[in-house]
């Protein structure tokens, strides 16, 4: 695995910038609730524990540090237990699962496009971890499993035009029924099947969200928003983007996607998977256009990289299900995220390191 290669970098606090908005889901489901977070450390993980604690839930949070850092949890460290080891070892998962109500299975070997297409079996061993983390969870007794799924999921061949990706465009009981993303979609895909099979074997209230393109603080280098702004960090001029600059992603404030995975668990319980992204397609030059106009710098020149793999052609959700099931819809738009997301990376790297360690910041999760 990769991660280990990286030096930490400076001072990731997790406070940050979103104080001001309200996470708690404004019900009391939470309180006293024994929750386990998988992948608790992570860049999404870190703020969906930071929502649960303030909503009264009592938190354990199982990671192997892989990708994740403590430091993402320097908020909410006294609050919150911690087991650290591999999860696909069914020891480790026997003791994060033991005595928890609720577990949100994030842990996951995963990267932006560049580390998912260079990394396959690496991505295929997140088979096994959700597997050995379902079994030990339904056997230790939980009550409810929310499974971070992927809009990776989704068949590839209908993402080269733009048409907003909906739950069904993926099924299991059609034959061809599914086209999944690389190895990564794959397994998420297979996790989510494999939920849906211990919801009926076991009746466990099962949940699985699709997670379109996330950003947010904490996020790393290897994800293509942070990408951009690492390089305008650094001023890279000529300014290189992956692809020719006209992909399109989702792009999804972190915690509007923390607040779909609590909305899910709160209100799927037969593993209906519900997508969580914004419906709009922004394109990377916009992308880079918002996060230039946040720092106050503009590149003379671009060079676009269309060698690099940039996935697939568009991708945006379609919401209808999120907005039904879950009475979901996202708060923060393009420009708020991204003013949130530029200052707590400016507050937080130092602009020598991301110059002198952009390459392998950008490669390596
Ligand atoms: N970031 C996105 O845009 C996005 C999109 C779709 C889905 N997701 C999913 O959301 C979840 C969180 O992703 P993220 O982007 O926040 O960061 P991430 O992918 O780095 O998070 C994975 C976490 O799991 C931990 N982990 C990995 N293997 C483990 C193992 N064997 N045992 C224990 N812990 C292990 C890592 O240390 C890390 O903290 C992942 O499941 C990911 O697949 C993320």
């Amino acid at each position: 695995m990769s991660g280990g290669e990286r030096s930490e970098p400076v001072g990731e606090n997790g406070a940050g910038p979103d104080a001001d908005r309200g996470s708690a889901s404004g019900s009391d489901e939470w309180t006293g609730e024994r929750v386990l977070v998988t992948g608790g450390a992570s860049f999404i993980g870190s703020h969906l524990v930071e929502d649960l604690v303030a909503a009264g839930a009592d938190v354990r949070v199982a990671d192997d540090l892989s990708s994740g850092s403590m430091a993402f949890l320097s908020a909410v460290e006294d609050r919150v237990e911690f087991v650290e080891g591999n999860l696909k070892r069914r020891s480790v998962a026997d003791e994060a699962t033991r005595g928890m109500d609720t577990v949100f299975h994030l842990a996951a070997d995963h990267g932006g496009r560049g580390y998912i297409a260079n990394y396959p079996a690496n991505c295929t061993t997140n088979m096994a971890l959700s597997n050995t983390v379902f079994e030990s969870a339904v056997q230790n007794g939980a009550e409810r499993i929310c499974f971070a799924s992927s809009a990776c999921v989704y068949p590839t061949d209908v993402q080269q035009e733009r048409r907003r990706l909906r739950e069904d465009m993926v099924s299991f009981e059609e034959r061809g029924g599914a086209y999944a993303d690389e190895t990564y979609g794959w397994a998420k895909l297979m996790g989510e099947l494999s939920l849906q099979a211990f919801h009926e074997q076991y009746g466990v209230d099962a949940s699985a969200v699709r997670i379109f393109t996330a950003y947010g603080p904490r996020e790393n280098e290897t994800h293509a928003i942070i990408a951009l702004l690492a390089k305008a960090y650094a001023g890279q001029d000529p300014f290189r983007i992956w692809g020719d600059g006209g992909q399109t992603r989702n792009f999804t404030y972190v915690k509007d996607i923390t607040r779909a995975l609590r909305l899910a668990a709160e209100n799927v319980t037969d593993a209906t998977p519900v997508n969580a992204g914004i419906s709009e397609y922004v394109s990377i030059d916009e992308a880079a256009e918002a996060i230039f106009e946040q720092l106050d710098w503009y590149p003379e020149e671009r060079d676009y990289l269309t060698d690099k793999p940039v996935g697939v052609r568009h991708r945006a959700a379609d919401t209808t299900r999120a907005e039904e099931l879950l009475g979901w819809e996202p708060e923060y738009d393009l420009a708020d995220g991204i003013e949130r997301t530029v200052e707590w990376y400016t507050n937080n790297r130092d602009r020598d390191y991301v110059r002198e360690n952009l390459e392998t910041l950008l490669h390596e999760r």
